[in-house]
């Protein structure tokens, strides 16, 4: 894979499957089509190696377009089984529909996107081992569960739980849901880390990023970052993935990130 920019690279994070998951990855949600194949492309060339998607994006083919013919080792890509596909059948054929429009054999990451209360989750947990059996899956996780669906996914399979993919952002920050993911070695992952863009332009975002000369955004995945977090902001412009790019040869001060977590403290109801 050719990568264009100098800029520094992007460290990972063991899982307990013992794959190596990139602490950046770009998020695709709402990205179809062309524009996602473009945005998929840009990302690459600039040294983005993690994409997350997911069977609803719609938009799995277009990944597939834009990796074609790239060295899939270097590649770390996640998907999501939709909750409405989680007994054992559905969620084997729909893996195996993940896998044929990505164009690849195996998917690093496969979530399980909503716990669904109507079906085991030990059946689905067991469709998500055979699929580890088959080497269609790397490692395993889930999203959007909360700490009493995290013990129950936990105690459902033999293959490690690796990730819980959840909202996080500096006003929207479940504490307690991932304290108990790190006591648990279960990496996590914020997902709308720019809450969906609503805190693009957010002040005081705005007013930290002016003494390191960065924007609203690169604080927020910054000290999302220094909170032991993945991040997967999402980015149709190229200007936006270059700048959601450059947020490693920088810190924030002690001073500031505690601003941050007075912040997301005080607005956190969970
Ligand atoms: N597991 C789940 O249930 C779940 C739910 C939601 C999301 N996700 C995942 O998380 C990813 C990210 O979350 P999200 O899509 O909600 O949105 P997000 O990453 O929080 O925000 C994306 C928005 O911010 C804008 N943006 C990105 N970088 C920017 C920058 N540097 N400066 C200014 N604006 C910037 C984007 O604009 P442009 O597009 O115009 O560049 C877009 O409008 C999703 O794409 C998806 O992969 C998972």
């Amino acid at each position: 894979m050719k990568h264009k920019n100098n800029s520094t690279a992007i460290p990972n994070y063991q899982l307990k499957s013992g794959c190596l998951m990139p602490v950046l990855g770009m998020g695709t949600w709402k990205l179809t089509g062309k524009p996602c194949e473009k945005a998929v492309r840009w990302g690459l060339e600039l040294g983005y190696t993690h994409i997350d998607t997911s069977d609803d994006y719609m938009n799995e083919e277009w990944i597939g377009k834009a990796i074609w013919g790239l060295d899939r080792s270097r590649l770390f890509i996640t998907s999501k089984v939709d909750d409405s596909k989680l007994h054992r059948n559905d969620l084997i054929q729909s893996c195996k529909e993940t896998l044929e429009k990505l164009g690849t054999k195996y998917v690093d990451l496969y979530l399980i996107h909503r716990l669904n209360p109507t079906v085991p989750i030990e059946e689905s947990m067991e469709a998500m081992e055979e699929l580890v059996k088959r080497s269609r899956v790397r490692s395993v996780g889930i999203s959007n569960f909360n700490i009493a669906g995290i013990q129950r996914a936990i105690k459902a399979t033999q293959v490690p739980v690796c990730n819980n993919q959840i909202k996080i952002h500096p006003y929207h920050y479940p504490s307690n849901i991932v304290e108990y993911c790190k006591k648990n070695g279960i990496v996590v992952t914020a997902y709308s880390p720019l809450d969906t863009g609503e805190i693009v332009d957010d002040d005081l975002l705005t007013q930290i990023g002016k003494k390191y000369r960065r924007s609203a955004p690169q604080v927020s995945l910054r000290w999302l970052l220094e909170n032991g977090l993945i991040v997967i902001p999402k980015a149709s412009s190229k200007n936006h993935l270059i700048e959601n790019r450059n947020i490693f040869n920088w810190n924030l001060s002690d001073e500031d990130s505690a601003k941050l977590t007075q912040s997301s403290r005080e607005s956190w109801r969970g």
